[in-house]
């Protein structure tokens, strides 16, 4: 290693300490040891205008970006990976190494004490399968990524490095069978619901550390210890936010349309930044399924929050006017406001006092403080079963 690279590394190291990660000795040792920049030849940079310019060793900014906690993006649109002749792109993220805190924190969750047996789902770069087999041992992870050009590369990557984890080339929703039944299943890419196919891959007392999808966001973390066929655990204290996988559909922002059209106007008696609390955003997010949201200034005109839902209706927060227009039904933000104030009347209880249970059939359920205290059956898993508050 040149003295250079081992600065950046030591420099990484301290950035991450100093952000409160890395705690654990051993997990610092793995970040110390695992170069990120095998795993990074090239990535997207992202730029003021919303476009993407691919860099590689030979920029300037290359190695302390690779050294930095931060997201880079390897792949546009399914299909465009970094090359640096391709000039200036549009395109929306489908394949990235994530933020380095954000591993350590999942890594960190997955309480490993060594030798364990571990799933990845979302092979990525291959980087935090990396990190897990200088943690548990190569031959103990299994990898599963759906796109075979990016598991290609990371097959690739992570060979240059000596012994290996298996990386399938799969549908990670279906999880891998063989290698199991496995001690802990960590997935790197967001899923709309835990599928079941992981319940039964994942052995008795084992965990699942996930983030559900959610298209308002809120971060949705969450830790969930197997037993008997179903899972069951609680969000954890800190938010973090993964690409769907493949197939999930995000709902569309249709800004262009909403404009023509004049919906109902109130006072607002919350304002927007109510989808970016800590913990309500959570509840949010979770609750006010199917509804996306996007930030935009009119020329001349006050910063808006619009969401938008699939059958057209939407609703637009301007926080300055204290006003929000609605067109529906349903009306949008009314059922913001409805969720926000079930909140504040349960407490305003922290995001990591909420907790998930999901059934061997696939029924979700969250719940306040303990498993009993079900608060709502969540929408997005297929089987309906309590009511909704
Ligand atoms: C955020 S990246 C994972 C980062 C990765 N762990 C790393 O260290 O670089 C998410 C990955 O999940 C993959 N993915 C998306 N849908 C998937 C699915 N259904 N099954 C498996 N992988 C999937 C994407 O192609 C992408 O490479």
């Amino acid at each position: 290693m040149t003295e250079e690279l081992s600065d950046y590394i030591a420099q990484f190291l301290a950035g991450l300490k100093a952000d409160g990660y890395l705690s654990d000795p051993l997990w610092k040792k793995a970040f110390g040891a695992v170069p990120r920049h095998v795993f990074l030849p090239s990535f997207f940079l992202s730029l003021p205008d919303g476009r993407w310019q691919a860099i590689d060793t030979t920029h300037p900014a290359y190695w302390r970006m690779v050294y930095s906690n931060t997201t880079l993006t390897t792949q546009l649109d399914g299909a465009v990976g970094p090359d640096p002749d391709d000039g200036t792109l549009s395109g929306t993220p489908t394949s990235s190494s994530t933020q380095p805190g954000l591993m350590a924190l999942m890594l960190d969750s997955l309480r490993l004490s060594g030798g364990e047996l571990v799933l990845e789902i979302g092979t990525g770069t291959g980087y935090n399968a990396a990190l897990l087999a200088h943690r548990v041992g190569a031959p103990n992870v299994t990898s599963v990524e759906v796109d075979p050009g990016v598991a290609k590369l990371a097959r690739q990557r992570l060979s240059s490095l000596g012994d290996w984890p298996s990386v399938v080339t799969t549908d990670g929703e279906r999880g891998w069978r063989d290698n199991g039944p496995y001690d802990r299943l960590i997935a790197t890419v967001s899923v709309p619901a835990v599928p079941p196919a992981w319940l039964a891959q994942v052995r008795d007392g084992g965990l699942i550390v996930v983030s559900l999808w959610r298209d308002l966001g809120g971060g949705p973390l969450v830790r969930l210890e197997v037993n008997g066929g179903s899972a069951q655990g609680f969000f954890l204290a800190e938010a973090g936010s993964f690409m769907p996988v493949r197939a999930a559909n995000r709902v569309p922002t249709a800004l262009s349309m909403a404009l023509k059209q004049t919906g109902t106007s109130r006072q607002n008696r919350r304002p927007s930044t109510v989808l970016h609390h800590p913990d309500a955003g959570l509840w949010l997010a979770l609750r006010v399924q199917n509804v996306n949201w996007l930030g935009f200034t009119p020329d001349g005109g006050n910063e808006q929050v619009w969401l938008f839902a699939p059958d057209g209706s939407w609703a637009v927060v301007d926080d300055i006017a204290g006003q929000v227009e609605q067109f529906g039904p349903p009306a949008l933000w009314n059922e913001v406001e409805t969720v926000y104030d079930r909140w504040r009347e349960m407490g305003a209880p922290s995001r990591d006092r909420l907790g998930l249970t999901v059934t061997s059939t696939g029924e979700h359920r969250i719940w306040l403080d303990n498993p009993d205290a079900v608060v709502w059956n969540d929408a997005s898993a297929p089987v309906a079963g309590i009511s909704a508050p």
